[in-house]
């Protein structure tokens, strides 16, 4: 089956309350990691898996989103004048992504309503999900294979990864049976950040998804679920249930990198394998970490 270009929709409109006061002014999309707003990475992750049209749904301070993904047409003029070819480029890259869309979610109603919000510009196409907490690292790519199994099984996918069963109530969970393929999952159940006791697998929902526009109709009709917000998981469970209503709900198995920035920790740690791994910062971190570390030694629990 050839492949067709579909859309990319990502839900920036969270308070980012975690990371106060650094989103006062500013939402937490923004915030950097290593030296790009976070959501950059996850526009760039869709542009190479060959989407080329993205909606980002904004709250408020929409503002510096869409200047990020602007030109600015002064500094590149003071920058091209200085000859600083590379800052230049940096300068230019983020407005020469994509074609970039913004709808503001109004009430914030859960991510089911801000997709939900999507209905209009991606209208009666398969589209992508792709929320800005989850960074997945370019070389390993998730939303290609998504986006092939959508195709090939005219099916609804999501990206499912093995968490700690101590984690698993902070995703959505999925129940689960093998198919013939090996990273393939039929998803048979899905409840939203369920306790270990309930949880039916320990395999998490990440913020990866490949939806199809029946999806808009199940949401409109979606209760509120947990934290009174409504749940795309819900939504989605009610396709896993059904397969009248769109066909098989998959899940793609993914075993790469992945780093978290949705607290303060984990957008700490992602930020450093992320330097460590740049040619330009990598290894002065290092030397710097391997310095470091045995005076911090006094401070650890001992481990036996
Ligand atoms: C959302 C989804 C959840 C999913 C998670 C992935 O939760 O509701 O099902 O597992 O993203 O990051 P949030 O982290 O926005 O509370």
């Amino acid at each position: 089956m050839s492949e067709t270009a579909i859309k990319a929709v990502i839900p920036a409109a969270g308070l980012g309350t975690r990371f106060l006061p650094a989103t006062k002014a500013m939402p937490k999309e923004m915030l950097p990691v290593v030296d790009k707003p976070a959501i950059q990475y996850v526009v760039e992750e869709a542009v190479a898996a060959g989407i080329d049209d993205v909606l980002v749904i904004i709250g408020r301070n929409k503002n510096a989103l869409a200047n990020h993904f602007d030109r600015v047409t002064e500094l590149e003029h003071t920058l091209e004048q200085k000859g600083d070819r590379s800052k230049l480029e940096r300068v230019m890259h983020p407005s020469s992504l994509a074609d970039i869309h913004f709808v503001r979610q109004g009430d914030p109603k859960g991510l089911g309503h801000a997709v939900l919000r999507s209905r209009k510009h991606v209208g009666n196409e398969t589209f992508a999900v792709l929320l800005g907490d989850d960074l997945i690292d370019a070389r390993d790519p998730l939303l290609s294979r998504m986006i092939e199994v959508s195709q090939s099984q005219s099916a609804t996918v999501i990206a499912l990864m093995e968490v700690e069963p101590s984690q698993i109530h902070l995703y959505g969970c999925a129940a689960v049976e093998k198919t013939g393929e090996g990273d393939v999952v039929r998803v048979t159940g899905l409840v939203e950040k369920p306790s270990a006791a309930e949880a039916p697998s320990n395999l998490a929902i990440i913020g990866r998804y490949v939806l199809k526009p029946e999806i808009f109709d199940v949401l409109e009709t979606t209760a509120p679920g947990k934290g009174g917000e409504i749940q795309l998981t819900d939504a989605l469970q009610a396709l896993a249930a059904d397969d009248e209503i769109a066909g098989p709900v998959l899940g793609v198995v993914f075993t790469g990198r992945r780093y978290d920035t949705g607290d303060r920790l984990d957008y700490l740690k992602s930020s450093i394998q992320l330097a460590l791994d740049r040619e330009d910062l990598g290894p002065e971190l290092a030397s710097w970490i391997v310095e470091l570390a045995p005076t911090l030694e006094p401070t650890l629990e001992p481990t036996a």
